[in-house]
Protein backbone atom coordinates (compact mmCIF):
# COMPACT_ATOMS: atom_id res chain seq x y z
CA UNK A 1 0.00 0.00 0.00
CA UNK A 2 1.49 3.33 -1.14
CA UNK A 3 0.77 6.60 0.69
CA UNK A 4 1.88 10.17 -0.47
CA UNK A 5 2.22 12.28 2.46
CA UNK A 6 1.82 16.18 1.76
CA UNK A 7 2.39 17.81 4.87
CA UNK A 8 1.95 21.21 2.60
CA UNK A 9 2.33 24.78 5.03
CA UNK A 10 1.01 26.24 8.21
CA UNK A 11 0.56 23.59 10.81
CA UNK A 12 0.31 20.87 8.09
CA UNK A 13 3.86 19.24 8.84
CA UNK A 14 3.76 18.92 12.31
CA UNK A 15 -0.31 17.78 12.53
CA UNK A 16 0.55 15.42 9.94
CA UNK A 17 3.75 14.08 11.58
CA UNK A 18 1.49 12.59 14.35
CA UNK A 19 -1.04 11.29 11.96
CA UNK A 20 2.34 9.06 11.08
CA UNK A 21 2.50 7.82 14.52
CA UNK A 22 -0.78 6.75 14.81
CA UNK A 23 -0.30 4.91 11.18
CA UNK A 24 3.36 3.70 12.20
CA UNK A 25 1.62 2.28 15.30
CA UNK A 26 -1.17 0.83 13.17
CA UNK A 27 1.62 -0.99 11.49
CA UNK A 28 4.03 -2.29 13.56
CA UNK A 29 3.53 -5.96 13.37
CA UNK A 30 0.72 -5.37 10.97
CA UNK A 31 -0.04 -3.69 7.40
CA UNK A 32 2.98 -2.70 5.84
CA UNK A 33 2.88 0.93 4.38
CA UNK A 34 5.28 2.38 1.64
CA UNK A 35 5.24 6.32 2.56
CA UNK A 36 6.60 8.70 0.34
CA UNK A 37 6.43 12.66 0.69
CA UNK A 38 5.65 15.18 -1.44
CA UNK A 39 5.39 18.98 -1.72
CA UNK A 40 2.50 21.35 -2.22
CA UNK A 41 1.48 24.65 -1.52
CA UNK A 42 3.84 27.46 -0.69
CA UNK A 43 6.51 25.03 0.28
CA UNK A 44 6.08 23.58 -3.60
CA UNK A 45 6.05 27.36 -4.60
CA UNK A 46 9.23 28.29 -2.60
CA UNK A 47 11.35 25.20 -3.85
CA UNK A 48 9.84 25.24 -7.08
CA UNK A 49 7.56 28.24 -8.17
CA UNK A 50 4.92 25.91 -8.79
CA UNK A 51 1.75 25.16 -5.84
CA UNK A 52 1.49 21.63 -7.12
CA UNK A 53 4.58 20.63 -9.28
CA UNK A 54 3.99 17.81 -12.12
CA UNK A 55 6.59 14.86 -9.48
CA UNK A 56 3.48 15.83 -6.90
CA UNK A 57 0.76 15.14 -9.09
CA UNK A 58 2.22 12.32 -10.62
CA UNK A 59 2.90 10.45 -7.19
CA UNK A 60 -0.51 11.32 -5.96
CA UNK A 61 -1.82 9.79 -8.93
CA UNK A 62 0.18 6.41 -8.43
CA UNK A 63 -0.63 6.32 -4.80
CA UNK A 64 -3.59 4.38 -2.95
CA UNK A 65 -3.87 7.23 -0.47
CA UNK A 66 -3.09 10.89 0.23
CA UNK A 67 -2.80 12.17 3.57
CA UNK A 68 -2.50 15.89 3.02
CA UNK A 69 -1.74 18.73 5.55
CA UNK A 70 -2.66 22.37 4.71
CA UNK A 71 -1.45 24.51 1.38
CA UNK A 72 -1.56 28.09 1.68
CA UNK A 73 -1.36 31.16 4.16
CA UNK A 74 -2.81 34.00 4.72
CA UNK A 75 0.11 36.10 3.31
CA UNK A 76 -0.28 34.59 -0.30
CA UNK A 77 -3.72 34.65 -0.23
CA UNK A 78 -3.41 38.00 -2.30
CA UNK A 79 -1.43 36.93 -4.86
CA UNK A 80 -2.58 35.67 -8.56
CA UNK A 81 -4.14 32.42 -8.14
CA UNK A 82 -0.86 30.34 -9.73
CA UNK A 83 0.86 32.04 -7.11
CA UNK A 84 -1.31 30.88 -4.26
CA UNK A 85 -0.62 27.46 -2.12
CA UNK A 86 -4.14 27.10 -2.00
CA UNK A 87 -4.66 26.93 -5.48
CA UNK A 88 -2.31 23.90 -5.44
CA UNK A 89 -5.03 21.92 -3.15
CA UNK A 90 -7.89 23.09 -5.81
CA UNK A 91 -5.73 21.87 -8.87
CA UNK A 92 -4.98 18.55 -7.19
CA UNK A 93 -8.66 17.98 -6.53
CA UNK A 94 -9.82 18.70 -9.91
CA UNK A 95 -6.92 16.52 -11.67
CA UNK A 96 -7.95 13.36 -9.34
CA UNK A 97 -11.33 14.29 -9.76
CA UNK A 98 -11.81 13.85 -6.04
CA UNK A 99 -15.38 14.90 -6.16
CA UNK A 100 -17.19 13.30 -3.07
CA UNK A 101 -15.83 14.94 0.12
CA UNK A 102 -17.48 13.84 3.46
CA UNK A 103 -16.31 15.40 6.34
CA UNK A 104 -17.64 13.66 9.38
CA UNK A 105 -19.18 16.04 12.47
CA UNK A 106 -19.15 13.84 15.42
CA UNK A 107 -19.25 15.25 18.81
CA UNK A 108 -17.04 13.56 21.17
CA UNK A 109 -19.28 12.91 24.80
CA UNK A 110 -16.01 13.95 26.34
CA UNK A 111 -16.00 17.16 24.31
CA UNK A 112 -19.58 18.49 25.21
CA UNK A 113 -18.04 20.97 27.35
CA UNK A 114 -15.65 22.54 24.77
CA UNK A 115 -18.47 23.38 22.21
CA UNK A 116 -19.37 27.20 22.40
CA UNK A 117 -22.79 25.69 22.03
CA UNK A 118 -25.38 24.45 24.87
CA UNK A 119 -24.49 21.00 25.72
CA UNK A 120 -28.64 19.61 25.22
CA UNK A 121 -28.05 21.47 21.53
CA UNK A 122 -24.84 19.15 20.36
CA UNK A 123 -24.51 16.20 22.95
CA UNK A 124 -25.64 13.56 20.09
CA UNK A 125 -24.74 15.04 17.48
CA UNK A 126 -23.36 13.12 14.48
CA UNK A 127 -23.81 14.17 10.53
CA UNK A 128 -21.73 14.84 7.40
CA UNK A 129 -21.90 17.28 5.72
CA UNK A 130 -21.18 15.88 2.05
CA UNK A 131 -19.37 18.56 -0.25
CA UNK A 132 -19.22 18.49 -4.06
CA UNK A 133 -15.86 19.20 -4.28
CA UNK A 134 -15.05 19.84 -7.83
CA UNK A 135 -17.39 21.67 -9.30
CA UNK A 136 -19.63 25.12 -8.43
CA UNK A 137 -18.51 28.70 -8.83
CA UNK A 138 -14.76 27.47 -7.39
CA UNK A 139 -14.21 26.03 -10.97
CA UNK A 140 -16.89 27.67 -13.07
CA UNK A 141 -15.79 29.75 -16.23
CA UNK A 142 -16.25 32.93 -16.99
CA UNK A 143 -13.98 34.04 -14.02
CA UNK A 144 -11.82 36.97 -13.38
CA UNK A 145 -11.23 40.29 -12.43
CA UNK A 146 -11.34 42.53 -15.87
CA UNK A 147 -12.15 45.98 -16.63
CA UNK A 148 -14.84 47.69 -18.56
CA UNK A 149 -14.60 50.23 -21.35
CA UNK A 150 -14.91 52.92 -18.75
CA UNK A 151 -12.15 51.49 -17.17
CA UNK A 152 -13.66 50.39 -14.38
CA UNK A 153 -13.03 47.61 -12.54
CA UNK A 154 -15.64 44.33 -12.45
CA UNK A 155 -15.18 40.88 -10.53
CA UNK A 156 -16.84 38.08 -11.85
CA UNK A 157 -17.32 33.69 -11.42
CA UNK A 158 -19.69 31.35 -12.66
CA UNK A 159 -21.25 29.10 -10.50
CA UNK A 160 -21.44 26.26 -13.03
CA UNK A 161 -22.84 22.67 -12.72
CA UNK A 162 -23.61 19.77 -15.08
CA UNK A 163 -26.32 16.96 -14.74
CA UNK A 164 -23.99 14.41 -14.26
CA UNK A 165 -21.95 16.34 -11.27
CA UNK A 166 -25.26 16.58 -9.25
CA UNK A 167 -26.27 13.30 -9.91
CA UNK A 168 -23.10 11.41 -8.99
CA UNK A 169 -23.08 13.35 -5.31
CA UNK A 170 -26.49 12.65 -4.87
CA UNK A 171 -25.95 8.85 -4.97
CA UNK A 172 -23.04 9.18 -3.16
CA UNK A 173 -24.82 11.24 -0.08
CA UNK A 174 -28.22 8.31 -0.49
CA UNK A 175 -25.48 5.57 -0.48
CA UNK A 176 -23.82 6.88 2.70
CA UNK A 177 -27.46 7.53 4.49
CA UNK A 178 -28.18 3.64 3.89
CA UNK A 179 -25.26 3.33 6.00
CA UNK A 180 -26.46 5.79 8.99
CA UNK A 181 -30.04 7.05 9.74
CA UNK A 182 -31.32 7.37 6.34
CA UNK A 183 -31.68 10.96 6.17
CA UNK A 184 -30.56 12.69 3.34
CA UNK A 185 -30.74 16.70 3.57
CA UNK A 186 -29.91 18.46 0.44
CA UNK A 187 -28.99 22.26 0.79
CA UNK A 188 -29.33 24.36 -2.09
CA UNK A 189 -30.21 28.58 -2.69
CA UNK A 190 -33.10 27.02 -5.49
CA UNK A 191 -35.16 30.81 -4.63
CA UNK A 192 -32.13 32.50 -6.47
CA UNK A 193 -29.63 30.66 -8.35
CA UNK A 194 -30.92 28.88 -11.55
CA UNK A 195 -28.79 26.45 -11.16
CA UNK A 196 -29.52 25.50 -7.63
CA UNK A 197 -32.84 24.70 -9.38
CA UNK A 198 -30.98 22.30 -11.10
CA UNK A 199 -29.56 20.89 -8.39
CA UNK A 200 -32.78 20.58 -6.41
CA UNK A 201 -34.84 18.64 -9.47
CA UNK A 202 -31.61 16.11 -9.54
CA UNK A 203 -31.17 15.53 -6.31
CA UNK A 204 -35.07 14.83 -6.51
CA UNK A 205 -34.99 12.24 -9.13
CA UNK A 206 -32.07 10.16 -7.85
CA UNK A 207 -33.76 10.37 -4.36
CA UNK A 208 -36.68 8.50 -6.31
CA UNK A 209 -34.29 5.52 -6.16
CA UNK A 210 -33.99 5.44 -3.00
CA UNK A 211 -37.27 4.87 -1.53
CA UNK A 212 -36.19 4.06 1.95
CA UNK A 213 -33.76 7.29 2.31
CA UNK A 214 -36.39 10.52 3.30
CA UNK A 215 -35.20 13.52 1.32
CA UNK A 216 -35.35 16.99 2.52
CA UNK A 217 -34.23 20.26 1.23
CA UNK A 218 -33.13 23.51 2.61
CA UNK A 219 -32.19 26.76 1.55
CA UNK A 220 -28.58 27.78 2.56
CA UNK A 221 -29.65 30.23 4.70
CA UNK A 222 -32.36 28.45 6.42
CA UNK A 223 -29.80 25.28 6.95
CA UNK A 224 -27.14 27.31 8.54
CA UNK A 225 -29.90 28.25 11.16
CA UNK A 226 -30.96 24.79 11.66
CA UNK A 227 -27.16 23.01 11.98
CA UNK A 228 -26.82 25.20 15.08
CA UNK A 229 -30.23 25.01 16.51
CA UNK A 230 -31.15 21.47 16.09
CA UNK A 231 -28.02 19.77 14.83
CA UNK A 232 -29.04 16.78 15.95
CA UNK A 233 -32.02 16.25 13.06
CA UNK A 234 -29.27 16.46 10.42
CA UNK A 235 -28.02 12.90 9.03
CA UNK A 236 -26.30 13.62 5.47
CA UNK A 237 -25.95 17.23 4.07
CA UNK A 238 -25.03 17.22 0.92
CA UNK A 239 -24.36 20.53 -0.54
CA UNK A 240 -22.01 21.86 -3.56
CA UNK A 241 -18.80 23.24 -3.47
CA UNK A 242 -18.95 26.61 -1.80
CA UNK A 243 -22.06 26.36 0.81
CA UNK A 244 -19.96 23.01 1.28
CA UNK A 245 -17.22 25.03 1.68
CA UNK A 246 -18.80 27.46 4.24
CA UNK A 247 -21.46 24.99 6.39
CA UNK A 248 -18.54 22.52 7.10
CA UNK A 249 -16.71 25.35 8.88
CA UNK A 250 -19.87 25.90 11.17
CA UNK A 251 -20.55 22.42 11.78
CA UNK A 252 -16.92 21.86 13.10
CA UNK A 253 -17.94 24.42 15.87
CA UNK A 254 -20.49 21.26 16.70
CA UNK A 255 -17.38 19.41 18.01
CA UNK A 256 -15.45 22.08 20.22
CA UNK A 257 -12.73 22.90 17.83
CA UNK A 258 -12.28 22.70 13.66
CA UNK A 259 -9.27 21.06 15.05
CA UNK A 260 -11.47 17.61 15.54
CA UNK A 261 -13.05 17.43 11.95
CA UNK A 262 -11.20 15.03 9.54
CA UNK A 263 -12.57 14.32 5.63
CA UNK A 264 -12.34 12.34 3.03
CA UNK A 265 -11.91 13.76 -0.69
CA UNK A 266 -12.50 10.65 -2.93
CA UNK A 267 -12.91 10.12 -6.70
CA UNK A 268 -15.01 7.46 -8.88
CA UNK A 269 -12.54 4.89 -8.80
CA UNK A 270 -12.28 4.80 -4.76
CA UNK A 271 -8.87 7.06 -4.85
CA UNK A 272 -8.86 9.40 -1.81
CA UNK A 273 -7.16 12.57 -0.81
CA UNK A 274 -7.49 12.47 2.99
CA UNK A 275 -7.04 16.35 5.18
CA UNK A 276 -7.95 17.63 8.50
CA UNK A 277 -11.01 20.24 7.42
CA UNK A 278 -8.88 23.44 9.31
CA UNK A 279 -6.17 24.54 7.15
CA UNK A 280 -3.14 25.84 7.77
CA UNK A 281 -3.13 28.28 10.39
CA UNK A 282 -0.05 30.33 9.87
CA UNK A 283 -1.16 32.33 13.18
CA UNK A 284 -0.22 29.17 15.75
CA UNK A 285 2.08 27.35 13.12
CA UNK A 286 5.43 25.74 14.72
CA UNK A 287 4.70 26.68 18.36
CA UNK A 288 3.23 22.95 19.27
CA UNK A 289 -0.32 24.62 19.73
CA UNK A 290 -2.18 22.88 16.88
CA UNK A 291 -4.37 20.00 17.45
CA UNK A 292 -3.55 17.01 15.55
CA UNK A 293 -6.82 14.50 16.26
CA UNK A 294 -8.26 16.00 12.86
CA UNK A 295 -5.30 14.53 10.92
CA UNK A 296 -5.33 11.59 13.37
CA UNK A 297 -9.20 10.76 12.03
CA UNK A 298 -8.18 11.87 8.61
CA UNK A 299 -5.69 9.16 8.76
CA UNK A 300 -8.09 6.85 10.11
CA UNK A 301 -10.58 7.47 6.89
CA UNK A 302 -7.62 6.50 4.37
CA UNK A 303 -7.66 3.34 6.45
CA UNK A 304 -10.72 2.86 5.71
CA UNK A 305 -11.81 4.30 3.02
CA UNK A 306 -8.86 3.79 0.20
CA UNK A 307 -6.16 1.20 1.85
CA UNK A 308 -9.49 -1.48 3.33
CA UNK A 309 -7.75 -1.96 6.59
CA UNK A 310 -11.40 -1.20 8.78
CA UNK A 311 -9.12 -2.59 11.79
CA UNK A 312 -7.05 -0.03 11.50
CA UNK A 313 -9.18 2.75 11.33
CA UNK A 314 -10.62 1.87 14.18
CA UNK A 315 -7.85 0.72 16.30
CA UNK A 316 -6.92 4.96 15.17
CA UNK A 317 -10.52 5.74 16.26
CA UNK A 318 -10.44 4.08 20.13
CA UNK A 319 -7.04 5.18 20.45
CA UNK A 320 -8.88 9.27 20.32
CA UNK A 321 -11.61 8.06 22.31
CA UNK A 322 -9.24 7.00 24.99
CA UNK A 323 -6.69 9.69 25.12
CA UNK A 324 -9.81 12.15 25.33
CA UNK A 325 -10.99 10.03 28.31
CA UNK A 326 -7.81 10.54 29.98
CA UNK A 327 -8.31 14.63 29.56
CA UNK A 328 -5.80 15.29 27.28
CA UNK A 329 -6.42 17.90 25.94
CA UNK A 330 -4.76 21.05 23.09
CA UNK A 331 -5.29 24.56 23.68
CA UNK A 332 -8.13 24.51 21.36
CA UNK A 333 -10.34 21.87 23.29
CA UNK A 334 -8.81 22.56 26.86
CA UNK A 335 -11.20 22.35 29.87
CA UNK A 336 -11.17 23.10 33.48
CA UNK A 337 -9.06 20.03 34.90
CA UNK A 338 -7.93 18.28 32.02
CA UNK A 339 -4.71 17.93 31.01
CA UNK A 340 -3.40 20.58 28.56
CA UNK A 341 -0.62 18.90 25.99
CA UNK A 342 1.00 20.01 23.01
CA UNK A 343 0.83 18.91 19.50
CA UNK A 344 3.43 16.23 19.68
CA UNK A 345 2.53 15.21 22.85
CA UNK A 346 -1.11 14.49 21.98
CA UNK A 347 0.45 12.64 18.89
CA UNK A 348 2.58 10.14 21.71
CA UNK A 349 -0.38 9.62 23.34
CA UNK A 350 -2.84 8.45 20.40
CA UNK A 351 -0.09 6.76 18.74
CA UNK A 352 0.98 4.69 22.89
CA UNK A 353 -3.02 4.16 23.07
CA UNK A 354 -3.03 1.99 19.28
CA UNK A 355 -0.34 0.06 20.82
CA UNK A 356 -1.78 -0.71 24.01
CA UNK A 357 -5.39 -1.34 22.69
CA UNK A 358 -4.03 -3.72 20.44
CA UNK A 359 -2.44 -6.07 22.77
C1 LIG B 1 -11.37 23.76 2.61
C2 LIG B 1 -10.54 25.01 2.41
C3 LIG B 1 -10.21 25.17 0.93
C4 LIG B 1 -11.51 25.35 0.18
C5 LIG B 1 -9.21 26.31 0.62
C6 LIG B 1 -7.91 26.14 1.38
C7 LIG B 1 -8.93 26.43 -0.84
O1 LIG B 1 -11.21 26.11 2.95
O2 LIG B 1 -10.91 22.67 2.21
O3 LIG B 1 -12.47 23.86 3.16
O4 LIG B 1 -12.05 26.45 0.10
O5 LIG B 1 -12.00 24.35 -0.36
MG1 LIG C 1 -12.99 25.63 4.05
Amino acid sequence: MRILVLPGDGIGPEVTAQALKALRAVAANGPQFEIADGLIGDAALDAEGDPLPDATLDAARRADGILFGAAGTYESDLLPPEKRGGHGLLRLRKALDLYANFRPVFAFPELIGASTLRREVVEGVDLIVLRELTGDIYFGTPRGVHRDESGERYGINTMHYRESEIRRIAHCAFRAARGRRRKVCSVDKANVLETMVLWREVVTEVGQEYPDVELTHLYVDAASMHLIRRPRDFDVMVTGNMFGDILSDAAAMLTGSIGMLPSASIGPSGNGLYEPVHGSAPDIAGQDLANPLASIMSAAMMLRHSLRHEEGARLIEAAVRHVLAEGYRTPDIMQDGARRVGTAEMGDAVAAAVGRIRN
